[in-house]
């Protein structure tokens, strides 16, 4: 019997979904091999551990729960980092638990900040010539050149962007040269990096789930969502219900399929994935055209999120999935 610690909550926006996932990853763990203990770490950033994680994060009651987290953490054969976004799904925690020696689910602290920061994961791909929009980040300094040189180069609309953000905040899309620098300003306010990208003329996005060892991945899907609002922003995300979400996509064909698959192993590959990770894809039907949004190396795992139901479409089993996961996470600390 392996003890698992999950690790859950966190800092970034992304709070309660981590809670969701959380709860669903313990839901479905296999008691026959794994024992689960909880580690909430509230929004402040303060990490406990105790059985009443749950409750704790959702209603604040300290029933079962204390702050010695380090202590207990170092006991776990195995961690679950359950967070997604920023403090959490960039390195951060995968820094501490290699610090700490400790064995743990998904990407390394590199590929981790990696594929969190937009500007510097688009360099890495564009070097690797996979398709992207065209882009330009820069710090708040070099703003007023920047502005200007994406006035001359980028066709309008753009998407401005925090670097390092996380479900849609802080994101515009501009359809004019005017809204271009209250969009900057605005995407300043969440990080000191913003990326302004050419807005990619869509009819879906689709999301690739990858799981595994380089030379042993396991790749399914794509699935589709098609955004209710003009993007799909934090609204469309977390408060309209307006996305329509097809898993997996059942009207693209096989040679689509495949190229979008082999797209997905070489993103994750490229960028030193292991374990798992959600690719994303921005795509038109009409034009053929296909390029790579993003990578989320600690997608949504909620029982509605793409990722698990998509390596659902593979014929595992939700509980199969975590207990294949905590076996990788074993066998890269070997
Ligand atoms: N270059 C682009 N062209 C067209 N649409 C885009 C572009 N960039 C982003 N979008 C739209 O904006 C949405 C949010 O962008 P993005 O995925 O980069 O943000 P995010 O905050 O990192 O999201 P996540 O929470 O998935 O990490 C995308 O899902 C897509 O709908
Ligand atoms: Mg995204």
């Amino acid at each position: 019997m392996k003890s698992v610690g999950i690790v859950f909550g966190g800092k970034s926006p992304e709070h309660e979904i981590s809670i969701i996932s959380a709860e669903t990853i313990v839901t479905n763990l296999d008691r026959n091999a794994f024992t689960p203990a909880l580690f909430p770490i509230d929004r402040k950033g303060r990490l406990f551990s105790g059985s009443g994680g749950f409750e704790f994060l959702k209603s604040g009651k300290m029933l079962d729960i204390s702050k010695v987290a380090f202590d207990e953490l170092r006991k776990m054969d195995v961690i679950f980092p359950v967070l997604h976004g920023p403090f959490g799904e960039d390195g951060t925690i995968q820094g501490l638990l290699e610090t700490m020696g400790i064995p743990y689910v998904g990407c390394g602290v590199e590929s981790s900040a990696l594929n969190m920061h937009k500007g510097l994961f688009r360099d890495v791909f564009s070097a690797k010539g996979i398709a992207q929009p065209q882009y330009r980040y820069f710090l708040e300094n070099e703003g007023d050149k920047a502005l200007a040189e994406i006035g001359e180069t980028l066709p309008l609309p753009v998407f401005v962007k925090p670097c390092r953000g996380g479900s849609s905040i802080g994101i515009s899309r501009v359809e004019t040269l005017n809204e271009l620098k209250n969009a900057v300003e605005t995407a300043f306010q969440y990080d000191d990096a913003v990326i302004v990208e050419e807005g990619i003329d869509i009819t879906e996005e689709l999301e690739v789930a990858v799981m595994g060892k380089p030379g042993e991945l396991i790749v399914a899907g794509p699935g589709k969502l098609i955004a209710g609002d003009t993007f799909y922003s934090y609204d469309d995300k977390y408060v309209n219900n307006q996305t329509r979400f097809q898993i997996p996509a059942e009207d693209l064909s096989a040679e689509i399929v495949s190229r979008i698959r082999e797209l997905a192993v070489a993103a994750f590959t490229v960028t030193n994935c292991f374990g798992l990770a959600r690719v994303d894809f921005l795509f038109n039907r009409k034009t053929g055209r296909l390029v790579l949004n993003e990578i989320n190396t600690m997608p949504g795992f909620t029982a509605i999120s793409m990722y698990p139901k998509l390596m659902m479409t593979t014929g595992m089993s939700f509980s199969e999935l975590v207990s294949r996961l905590l076996e990788l996470a074993f066998q890269r600390s070997r």
